[in-house]
């Protein structure tokens, strides 16, 4: 991979060092001539503070400078379009007053992969039916009377959709993560976790009282390391076996764009018999010929993981989680869950939005829809990404991923990129430390069937001028692959030109630097996509 020239990340550092000596300096003067700003952050009348100086120094004297980057207020469907509600700040930041008007933006923010965030189309109908018969809320626990045919419906759907024998929906994704993994795991037992996964994984894993070990981000060898000692040590100080051990992972990352390597993973469980739980969020519905998640993307038996996870907040444009397992999983799972016997069960229309989803994408409504959506998806997304490769943007994550980060580096580049892509009416998250490595800044474009060529030709010609102006193109542009051989020529042939010019003393003419001017990339983008990459 392409790597910032030392420069970018000299100053990169030297940023945040400059912010935060200007923060503390700024909050040394403050508490002593500005006391009444900093009253709520100190101990008073035998109180402890409840949030301290230090605690939120990263929110004051950072995230605050460029706060008007982040959740900004929307209104109307995130489809391919999301409408912004205009707010300014007289204030720095600190508090935001309402203009009154709105601004309509593309749309490269929301995780709406397929498409199906929409209020019209057979999805919405289906969801106005099912108000119509069920009304909005099932008014109970699943475990009281909050079963209804349409919650049996969906687990079905959704079993046969991901390839298990069961399934079990929850009316949260994050909490489907948080409640299930204390409900199969528990003292005496190891999680081992991808150091990038997901908070809600996090938060679960602790909350089983578990052992946790993490393994470095995508690293089969580090986990078999790290698999072999922990099989080798056992429990700490008894040195017992473990009672089990679930290995936990991403299909598809959403800060990195990457994907995870389930074949490899499923090598590995076969050697070393632990279980496998995978998450997949962003995976379900985005990826695989059949929109089935990572299985279906590598050609896996579903049977070599034990539980898929997934959301059905992204692809499906619904709202909730769901686990999927062999049928006694998830009989546990349905009296052991604290999320299920004591949370409210997912509503009406929600099921409806699932199910009419689901049928989509497998054709059973609006034959030839589904289809579409995850070709549309498919190209779109290497589409985008090639394209911003081609031009000498360093994106992150998989060729075939939805998510595409592009790298920003610099902390000063995030609100700048973010108002210069405003300014030309496109919507984009940028995300930057604690949530990414310090150095490590980014845009994050997620991309949707709901887009058209001419969106992402807009985006890649906005990133291409936002990106000279702002010197974010870095990279040689080899990471978009050398150029498609010309018709009638073979790779044989390409090889023999080039040992006859090395023999010539002519090797040098032969390179031809990869990155592309945007005409040539608008130009040849189509069928740059169907070439494989060399
Ligand atoms: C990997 C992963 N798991 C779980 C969740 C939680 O899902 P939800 O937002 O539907 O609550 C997310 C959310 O983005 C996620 O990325």
């Amino acid at each position: 991979m392409d790597e910032p020239p030392y420069y970018y990340l000299l100053t990169t550092y030297i940023s945040y060092l400059i912010l935060i000596v200007f923060g503390h300096v700024r909050d040394f003067f403050g508490k002593r001539f500005r006391e009444e700003h900093y009253r709520h952050l100190q101990a008073m009348d035998g109180y402890a503070p409840l949030n301290s100086d230090f605690d939120n120094f990263y929110v004051r004297r950072l995230k605050m400078r460029i706060n008007d980057c982040f959740s900004r207020p929307v209104t109307g469907v995130p489809g391919r379009y999301i409408t912004l509600v205009d707010r300014k700040s007289d204030d720095h930041n600190l508090h935001f007053q309402l203009t009154g008007t709105t601004t309509e933006t593309l749309n490269m923010s929301s995780y709406n992969y397929l498409g199906f965030a929409q209020s019209e189309g057979p999805c919405a109908d289906a969801v106005e039916e099912a108000v119509k018969k069920y009304g909005m809320t099932t008014a109970s626990p699943r475990g009281d009377a909050g079963t209804s045919d349409l919650h049996v419906e969906v687990e079905d759907l959704i079993a046969k959709f991901v390839g298990k024998p069961a399934a079990m929906v929850f009316s949260m994704g994050f909490g489907t993560n948080a409640t299930a993994f204390p409900a199969l795991v528990g003292k005496g037992c190891l999680i081992i976790s991808d150091e990038l996964n997901h908070a809600s994984i996090r938060f679960g894993a602790r909350l089983s009282g578990a052992m946790i070990e993490m393994f470095k981000h995508n690293d089969v060898k580090d986990l078999e390391r790290l698999l072999r000692e922990v099989i080798s040590q056992g429990q700490p100080r008894t040195h017992r076996p473990w009672k089990k051990i679930l290995v936990v992972l991403e299909g598809l990352y959403s800060m990195e764009g990457s994907m995870c390597n389930l074949p490899s993973i499923v090598a590995l469980k076969r050697k070393y018999k632990f279980n496998l739980f995978v998450d997949e969020a962003h995976s379900v519905g985005a990826l695989g010929p059949k929109g089935r998640g990572v299985c279906d993307y590598f050609g896996v038996d579903t049977s070599e993981v034990d539980i898929l996870m997934g959301t059905l907040t992204k692809s499906f444009g619904a709202n909730g989680g769901y686990i999927a397992g062999d049928k006694a999983i998830i009989e546990k799972l349905r009296t052991t869950n604290a999320g299920t016997i004591f949370g409210e069960s997912p509503t009406p229309p929600v099921l409806a939005q699932i199910s009419s989803a689901l049928r989509c994408i497998t054709g059973e409504i609006s034959p030839g829809q589904g289809e579409e959506r995850l070709q549309r998806l498919a190209f779109n997304s290497r589409y985008l990404r090639l394209g911003l490769k081609r031009l000498g943007f360093i994106v992150y994550g998989h060729d075939d991923s939805p998510i595409i980060p592009l790298l920003l580096y610099n902390p000063a580049k995030m609100p700048a990129f973010s108002h210069e892509m405003l300014k030309r009416k496109i919507s984009v998250v940028v995300v930057g430390y604690p949530a990414t490595p310090l150095v490590s800044s980014r845009a994050r474009f997620c991309v949707s069937a709901a887009h058209t060529k001419d969106d992402l030709d807009r985006l890649l010609s906005a990133c291409d001028e936002i990106g000279s102006v702002l010197q974010l193109k870095f990279s040689s542009g080899v990471a978009g692959g050398a150029e498609p051989l010309p018709e009638g020529v073979t790779l044989e042939m390409e090889k023999e030109w080039k040992r006859q010019e090395k023999l010539d003393g002519q090797g040098q003419m032969m390179v031809q630097p990869p990155r592309w001017r945007l005409n040539e990339v608008l130009k040849r983008g189509v069928q740059d996509v169907k070439m494989p990459l060399r």
